[in-house]
């Protein structure tokens, strides 16, 4: 495919669960910050695997296991390539992005971070980026600093000096915001972040999806990813860390797997990244991760983010025009991924998603895991449209019209 042949309508063909009927209207699918759907290559995959394939990794020397084995190597190093790690061996399988965090937090972290130091995330975070290492700071007596965000969803960068200092042990941030859309500077906030000796680690449940992610360019020191997001299933993930810090790294969980020798009062660890994975890996879940990477390489992640970008201009654009509209998250389509999130006069969000659900139309309405950026836009929740490889510009005219439905509801 050449970037002009790039066809969304031809895309859904691909995948089944986009050809159906809700409430008697045709399905238009934007929750896909949520989850995305998944395409018949990946679906394949996980079928063929227990069908033909299915045995435990890295134990048995039967022709099954050693099959498993491979998949199981083979998916790893398709998450590599697709983030751009040197090596295979940094990515780690966890169940998702948040398990993934939740890795560093406890496994760095508690080693890492002491009474005193201080931990820098974000407003904008999904919960997932916060919890951890409020856990972490309550543990260690540590102090967890906030970088704000402005009215424009955009993180407050100016102050970032003052927010860093030689106490700095972690920087935590979202590489995309998934209740506002903003795309963060996560490679200068790195920069920042390093030039005070802190960890960086980015969560890019929401990144690696939309655009090229390049580990090594970014320079940052853990970037985490989930499956479920990007065409693959749910339950698998990926925390790449950089080998030296992953190496002198405490296990996470304790088990089968992760050891090297077992002896009655102690033990040693397997090599990175086997060290993390401790018991019987979600082994479908990365072949399926792995059939997603193909499928998404297959078709170019910079000509979807491309064809987001068109959706996103026509979205924002006619959104911008249905009277009682309100957006959140910066105005420029540069800065914004395929989110936005909205409210519309006194409607309730959740109105809002019930109405356009009995149009067909599947958006999300909550705070969605941002419960500090509610606070800060003054509002309890939000409706949330997301856009992906498949969606059309018709999509949006239908998103569209079920807003002139809830308008006539509440007016
Ligand atoms: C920005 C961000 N971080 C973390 C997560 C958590 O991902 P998961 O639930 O797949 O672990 C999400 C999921 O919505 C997200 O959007």
């Amino acid at each position: 495919m050449t970037s002009e042949d790039f066809d969304p309508n031809r895309i859904r063909k691909d995948f089944p669960a986009l050809d159906q009927t809700v409430n008697g209207k045709p399905l238009v699918y934007l929750d896909n910050a949520a989850t995305s759907q998944k395409p018949r290559r990946v679906l394949d995959a996980i079928h063929n695997y227990y069908e033909q394939d299915n045995a435990n990794v890295h134990r048995g020397i039967h022709e099954l296991s050693r099959r498993a084995t491979v998949a199981y190597e083979e998916a790893r190093e398709k998450v590599a390539g697709w983030i751009n790690a040197s090596d295979p061996s940094e990515c780690v399988w966890t169940r998702g992005t948040t398990e993934a965090i939740n890795l560093v937090s406890v496994a760095w972290g508690l080693d890492h971070v002491g009474e005193g130091d201080e931990i820098l995330i974000s407003v904008m975070e999904h919960h997932s980026n916060i919890v951890p290492w409020q856990i972490l700071a309550a543990r260690t007596k540590a102090k967890l600093r906030y970088i704000e965000i402005d009215d424009d969803g955009r993180l407050v960068l100016d102050d970032l000096g003052s927010l860093l200092n030689e106490r700095t042990k972690v920087v935590a941030i979202s590489h995309v915001s998934n209740s506002l859309g903003t795309i963060n500077p996560v490679k200068e906030i790195t920069e920042a972040a390093h030039a005070v000796g802190a960890v960086v680690m980015i969560d890019g449940a929401q990144g690696a999806v939309h655009t090229k992610v390049d580990v090594q360019d970014l320079d940052c020191d853990f970037y985490a990813f989930g499956g479920h997001k990007m065409c693959g299933p749910t339950g698998i993930g990926v925390l790449w860390g950089r080998k030296e810090l992953l190496e002198v790294m405490s296990p996470f969980q304790g088990g089968g797997e992760m050891i090297h020798i077992v002896e009655r009062d102690q033990s040693s660890w397997a090599r990175v990244p086997n060290k993390f994975e401790a018991g019987t890996p979600n082994i479908v879940g990365a072949v399926g991760m792995g059939a997603a990477v193909d499928y998404l390489n297959d078709i170019g992640i910079e000509r979807i983010e491309a064809h987001e970008r068109e959706i996103m201009t026509y979205a924002l654009q006619q959104l911008g025009e249905v009277p009682g509209v309100k957006i959140y998250g910066p105005k420029s389509v540069d800065e914004h991924s395929a989110v936005i999130s909205f409210t519309m006069g006194d409607a309730h969000p959740h109105d809002i998603s019930t109405i356009l659900d009995m149009e067909g139309v599947a958006v999300r309405a909550g705070h969605h895991c941002a419960q500090l950026v509610m606070k800060h836009f003054d509002v309890s929740a939000t409706a949330r449209a997301s856009f992906y490889l498949y969606s059309t510009k018709e999509d949006v005219d239908r998103l569209v019209a079920g807003l002139d439905q809830v308008a006539a509801i509440f007016n």
